[in-house]
């Protein structure tokens, strides 16, 4: 059997991290980007830690015929599907952009999957299904309510897709794993979020303002019914995500899947607000941030984190990074970015 993985997304934040991770455990890969939000560089980065090359196809997804060629060219044993777009408050600005592009990419894959006999799917969901929850940490077992945004309704669309696919495909099998906030960057300082656009995640924009790319963090809202007004987020390092995938993918292609459709909540499970978050920045960095609390954002959600009871035992997965070594590393990579 081939053990090469379709990667989509291959040269985003979390595509990139993983391709590592999957190198790392003996996988072939075969990235498709549109380069839309993400640079070629992350295969240099991926090369410079893995000492291997990435086959990478710059080719839309929305474009069947040009993805059919990728699915010519080589044979998958699996695909995983990061190629979206993500930023919550532009889906609220241009909605029909965001069903289009999440929505038709995700039904060429299911298609192509089908035409090509490709059994394993990870999709790349997103706690933002949720919206705001009444009982924390949040389970796989929440009924989903209408999505906060359009993004978070493409996260809730693909993942039924997905399932209706599974009900009249037994052979195919898919998991669904709902990130919380991923954050941090790889270890080594060679590889790290870089968005070609400009970032809109507390992460980025703190280590933009820290290295003097921004003047100051607006801290959104400081009026919320949490301990200390902020929202508060489940922050998980981009590695360990990474590995959850591999670890899925593998559970997938050794059929240890007691049924074809299944989710997971990929977070670990401590609630930190935005404030504890920028206090670990400080105290990681040595540095004052400036910061200062502004009014909320439109679409946020006061307080979500995970119960990951579900996927700790399914895939045997764990986190191996607290908060001050995603901060850490985050910070390593912005100064590698601005030296390099
Ligand atoms: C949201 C989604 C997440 C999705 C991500 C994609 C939820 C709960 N989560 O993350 O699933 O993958 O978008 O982009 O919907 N903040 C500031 N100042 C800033 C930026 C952010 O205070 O300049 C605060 C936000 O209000 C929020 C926290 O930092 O409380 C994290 O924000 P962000 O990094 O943008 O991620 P989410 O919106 O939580």
């Amino acid at each position: 059997m081939s053990n090469c993985i379709l990667i989509t997304g291959g040269s985003g934040y979390i595509g990139s991290h993983t391709i590592i991770e999957l190198f790392n455990k003996g996988f072939e890969v075969v990235s498709v980007d549109n380069q839309s939000n993400s640079s070629i560089n992350a295969y240099e980065s991926v090369k410079k830690i893995t000492g291997k090359e990435v086959k990478n196809y710059t080719i839309d997804l929305c474009d069947l015929n040009a993805t059919r060629e990728v699915f010519k060219n080589h044979q998958f044993t699996g695909i995983i599907h990061f190629a979206a777009y993500k930023a919550v408050g532009e889906s609220v600005e241009e909605p029909l952009k965001y069903y289009h592009n999440n929505i038709a990419s995700l039904v060429n894959i299911l298609a192509l999957s089908k035409e090509f006999g490709v059994k394993n799917l990870i999709f790349s969901s997103s706690c933002s299904v949720y919206g705001n929850v009444e009982k924390l940490p949040v389970d796989e077992n929440t009924p989903l309510p209408k999505a906060e945004s359009p993004y978070a309704y493409t996260k809730q669309i693909g993942e039924v897709m997905i399932q209706d696919f599974c009900k009249v495909n037994q052979e195919f099998n898919a998991i669904a794993l709902r990130y919380f906030n991923p954050v941090g960057a790889h270890p080594s300082g060679l590889n790290g979020e870089s968005p070609i656009n400009k970032p809109n995640n507390l992460v980025p924009i703190r280590t933009g303002v820290a290295i003097g790319k921004m003047a100051q963090l607006t801290v959104y809202g400081g009026d919320y019914p949490t301990r200390d007004g902020t929202c508060v987020r489940d922050y998980i390092h981009v590695s360990d995500i990474a590995n959850a995938h591999v670890l899925a993918m593998g559970y997938l292609i050794h059929q240890k899947n007691s049924s074809n459709y299944d989710v997971f909540n990929l977070g670990t499970g401590n609630g930190v607000s935005v404030l504890e978050a920028i206090y670990a920045f400080e105290k990681v960095s040595g540095q004052k941030l400036n910061y200062k609390i502004g009014p909320r954002r439109e679409g946020d959600v006061i307080a979500v984190y995970s119960d990951s009871a579900k996927v700790f035992k399914a895939l045997n997965w764990q986190c191996e990074h607290d908060i001050e070594s995603m901060m850490d590393t985050a910070w390593k990579w912005e100064k590698s970015m601005a030296n390099s």
